[in-house]
């Protein structure tokens, strides 16, 4: 089993260019089965994530070919509207389907996706918005089966800012006649960037980036051409990696206005930032401060995908920061590995803190989950001797050769067999 070794302690230099974000290109190419044709989408990022995505668009019957970071799916010949449970297992997020399927074929089934290294990740807003729009849904034994025959459009409304639930309630809405408005719904960057695509496909569709939605459905789409929006997320594991390690490193391909809340935490802990349009530059040169709670809430509040890059990085550095992770239940899993490097951290239910030792020391560790492992990468990037990260498998869910792009940063980290 492969592993990161990091010799810690090294400042990071220089630039690198942001790939693109894995919770934009996953929507997109399963909005690409709404029209037969070809699509082309580019700046997709080559993540484990992306393959399990092409291997059931080929499932269902679709072509789906990689160059570069370019993929071109050509939905003419979709064939099939089930997706079998090892597909669903290995990516809970593929519940994208069932809007995208009811919308072209009328019908989906599929397996229930069941939990995940974050705790439950229950899917009822995701089939309460779809039965709003009149699909009929019937879940049996694990398995989801969905029909739309009367599918029209009306008012879905989302107790909960739901990312995975407005994006498919967008997605059925452009199959179904009439207007849909979504209330309460989500207003995440990469939501934004799915309305942009439909846009190009074709729909008419607005109110991307604010609590209301709207989306007059039934118009004829085509495919379209495409470029994903750059990973906030990932741009946020190497901000975090130079404020941990020190350094000054510029990103490009990200929008800092999609990462404000991470940006001003970075700030109050000691760094020095520079944004221009799709460019953002970190400096930081003494160890980072304790800095007012962080707590994760739906956008534009703290991003629950940056908390424990966030909590490494300010886990060797002095003074005290709580962290409130209000989203996802079971997401403190990192917090024992980091305390194998020596960091102070006290759980409490939904509250953590983190009392900065000064410096992590190195030491064996094993990746919990996706931005926990890059946590510990981030962790180890600033800690005292050296780090072995294990279980890489959920950090290449979201990354795209973390170790190079950091090696080329000046970072000491290589793979091990
Ligand atoms: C998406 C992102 C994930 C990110 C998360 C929060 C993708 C592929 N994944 O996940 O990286 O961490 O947003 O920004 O884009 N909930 C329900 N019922 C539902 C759906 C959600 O109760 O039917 C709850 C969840 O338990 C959670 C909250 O709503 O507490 C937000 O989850 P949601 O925004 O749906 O996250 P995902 O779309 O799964």
């Amino acid at each position: 089993m492969s592993y990161y070794e990091i010799q810690g302690g090294r400042p990071l230099y220089g630039s690198l260019a942001v790939h693109g974000a894995k919770n934009s290109v996953l929507p997109i190419l399963a909005a690409c089965l709404l029209v037969p044709g070809q699509s082309v989408i580019h700046n997709c990022p080559d993540l484990s994530d992306v393959a399990a995505t092409l291997d059931i668009l080929r499932l269902l019957g679709c072509r789906a070919d990689r160059e570069g970071d370019t993929i071109v799916i050509d939905a003419t010949a979709l064939s099939r509207w089930d997706i079998p449970e090892h597909l669903m297992r290995e990516m809970r997020s593929s519940v994208i389907f069932l809007g995208a399927l009811l919308a072209r074929l009328g019908t989906a089934e599929l397996s229930y996706p069941g939990g995940c290294e974050l705790g439950p990740r229950p899917i009822d807003l995701h089939l309460s918005a779809l039965r709003a729009l009149g699909a009929e849904i019937l879940e049996e034994q694990g398995a989801l089966c969905c029909r739309g025959n009367s599918l029209r459009g009306r008012e879905v409304c989302l107790s909960i800012p739901s990312v995975g639930a407005t994006e498919n309630a967008m997605l059925t809405a452009c199959g179904c006649p009439g207007l849909t408005t979504i209330v309460g719904a989500a207003q995440e960057p990469e939501i934004v960037d799915l309305q942009n695509f439909l846009l190009a496909m074709g729909a008419r569709i607005s109110g991307a980036g604010t609590p209301a939605i709207s989306v007059q459905g039934g118009v004829a789409l085509h495919p379209a051409q495409y470029r994903v929006m750059g990973d906030r997320i990932a741009a946020a594991t190497y901000l975090c990696a130079a404020a941990a390690a020190r350094g000054e490193i510029e990103l490009t391909g990200v929008p800092p206005e999609t990462l404000t809340a991470v940006l001003s935490c970075l700030e109050e802990a000691g760094c020095t930032l520079h944004t221009g349009p799709d460019r953002i530059a970190l400096a930081c040169a003494a160890p980072l401060r304790g800095i007012s709670p962080v707590r994760t809430a739906p956008y534009p509040g703290f991003p629950t995908d940056g908390q424990a890059i966030l909590m490494a990085a300010l886990a060797g550095g002095e003074g005290a920061t709580l962290f409130v992770e209000n989203i996802f239940d079971a997401r403190y899993r990192h917090v024992d590995e980091l305390r194998r490097m020596g960091a102070d951290i006290q759980l409490a239910g939904r509250a953590a803190m983190v009392s900065g030792v000064g410096r992590l020391h190195g030491a064996a560790v094993r990746s919990t989950d996706l931005r926990g492992g890059a946590a510990l990468v981030v962790a180890g990037l600033g800690a005292e001797g050296t780090t072995q990260v294990s279980e890489l498998r959920h950090i290449r869910r979201g990354y795209q050769e973390l170790d190079k792009n950091l090696r080329t940063l000046g970072a000491d980290i290589r793979e091990l067999p």
